[in-house]
């Protein structure tokens, strides 16, 4: 088992990378050193997600850096602040809708700011020799998305081609080539691992379930692009970040790692199962719900079916997923409703205030306190 001491989270104020940060303080047994969150804070990014963990780990275990990948300044800063040993690299622009809109960004962040990590992590990870170390090891998330779009049957592995279809998925797919050749070329420590859709606490209400479960809370229309028949398999982001977690301390060098549910859904069928319960929870009256369900333009080149093989990672390090999807998306729903107050600063744009009054933007991408 690999031990980790000092590991750099990118996009921890994200979705995945803050459950993720929750995860690893959890582990005392195995993981007692310093977990830095180095986020940039788009509009994805929301420090209240993880406020709660600054009273009792800020500045001991837990340490926020606001700044941006894409800055090679920022970058070595924090490596030589905190002297990382393990990078899970999270940050991404990773919304699909947004990256047909304006690409640029995903270039940028999803490529740009790869390259920028994985070339600091070569140029600080040097021993007194000059060779590059081998106990640090650098952690890629990517997406079951870079091997492109089924048809009715087949599953993605890991040794699937890829093919890309959106500027999201393209940008993700260049960042995970990088990671493998700095493997190849340079020698250095890496894995990668490629999930299904997530779902689960503190995701950015613009994704399927989240909009869907804001949605039917307020008696809004549901939008349904196309047909409503597109697949996606579906995993609660505790089994992703539990995925995460086993891959670091046993994941093996250069390798890859498919994470998946093993549970396709069309999704006019998710969104039928999410009326049923968040109407049982919020004594609403389903069949008033499924009237406002809205059949909308389909998004354009809209990948029809994903399925991930995740034998390999169920075989070789012994995960698994554990919740089932309706005792998950219970959760989910309990978690929105239980939390009005972050839903409601993402509503205002007040959870972005939080940065303007604390932070000033300097010229070398970090952010300094007022
Ligand atoms: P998210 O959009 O919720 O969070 C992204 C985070 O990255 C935000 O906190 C944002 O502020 C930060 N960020 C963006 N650009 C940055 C930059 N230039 N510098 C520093 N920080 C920056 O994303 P998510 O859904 O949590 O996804 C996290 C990762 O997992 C991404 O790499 C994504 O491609 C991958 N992934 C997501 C899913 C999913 O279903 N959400 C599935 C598989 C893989
Ligand atoms: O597969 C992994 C990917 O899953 C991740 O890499 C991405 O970061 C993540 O955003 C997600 O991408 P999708 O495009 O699959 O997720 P999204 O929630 O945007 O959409 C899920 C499905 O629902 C998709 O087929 C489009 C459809 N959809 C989406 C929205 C927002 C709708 O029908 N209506 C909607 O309003």
């Amino acid at each position: 088992m690999r031990s980790l001491q000092n590991v750099l989270v990118t996009g921890g104020a994200g979705f995945i990378g803050g459950n993720f940060i929750r995860v690893l303080l959890e582990k005392t047994a195995e993981f007692s050193g310093r977990i830095v969150n180095l986020d940039a804070l788009t509009y994805a990014g929301n420090r209240a997600s993880l406020e709660d963990l600054e009273g009792p780990y800020g500045g001991k275990r837990y340490f926020f850096e606001y700044g941006d990948i894409c800055s090679r300044a920022a970058v070595e800063g924090v490596f030589e602040k905190y002297r990382i040993d393990t990078v899970v690299h999270f940050a991404a622009e990773s919304h699909v809708d947004r990256s047909i809109l304006g690409p640029e960004a995903f270039i940028k962040t999803n490529v740009m700011g790869t390259f920028i990590l994985l070339d600091t992590a070569r140029k600080y990870w040097r021993d007194s020799g000059g060779a590059l170390r081998q106990d640090v090891l650098f952690h890629h998330i990517s997406t079951d998305e870079v091997y492109g779009s089924l048809g009715e049957t087949g599953t993605f592995s890991e040794t699937s081609a890829y093919d890309p279809r959106s500027p999201y998925s393209a940008s993700k797919a260049a960042g995970d080539h990088l990671v493998m050749a700095y493997h190849h070329t340079y020698g250095l420590p890496v894995t990668l691992s490629n999930c299904s859709n997530n779902y689960g606490p503190y995701q950015f209400p613009e994704k399927f379930i989240p909009l869907s479960i804001l949605n039917i809370l307020e008696g809004k229309p549901l939008p349904v692009y196309g047909d409503g028949r597109n697949i996606r398999d579906w995993l609660y982001v505790e089994d992703h970040t539990r995925a995460v977690w086993t891959i670091l301390r046993q994941g093996l060098r250069g390798e890859k790692y498919n994470i998946g549910g093993e549970n396709e859904w069309e999704n006019i069928k998710v969104l039928h199962v999410l009326i049923d319960i968040a109407a049982r929870k919020a004594g609403l009256d389903p069949e008033k719900l499924r009237g406002s369900i809205t059949y909308v333009t389909d998004r354009p080149g809209h990948d029809r079916r994903y399925a991930i093989d995740c034998s390999k990672i169920k075989r070789e390090l012994g995960w698994k997923r554990e919740l089932g999807f309706e005792e998950a998306l219970g959760r989910t729903v309990d978690w929105y409703l239980a939390n009005p107050g972050w839903i409601e600063g993402i509503r205002t744009g007040d959870y972005q205030k939080w940065i303007e009054q604390n932070y000033e933007k300097r010229e070398d991408g970090m952010g300094e306190l007022r």
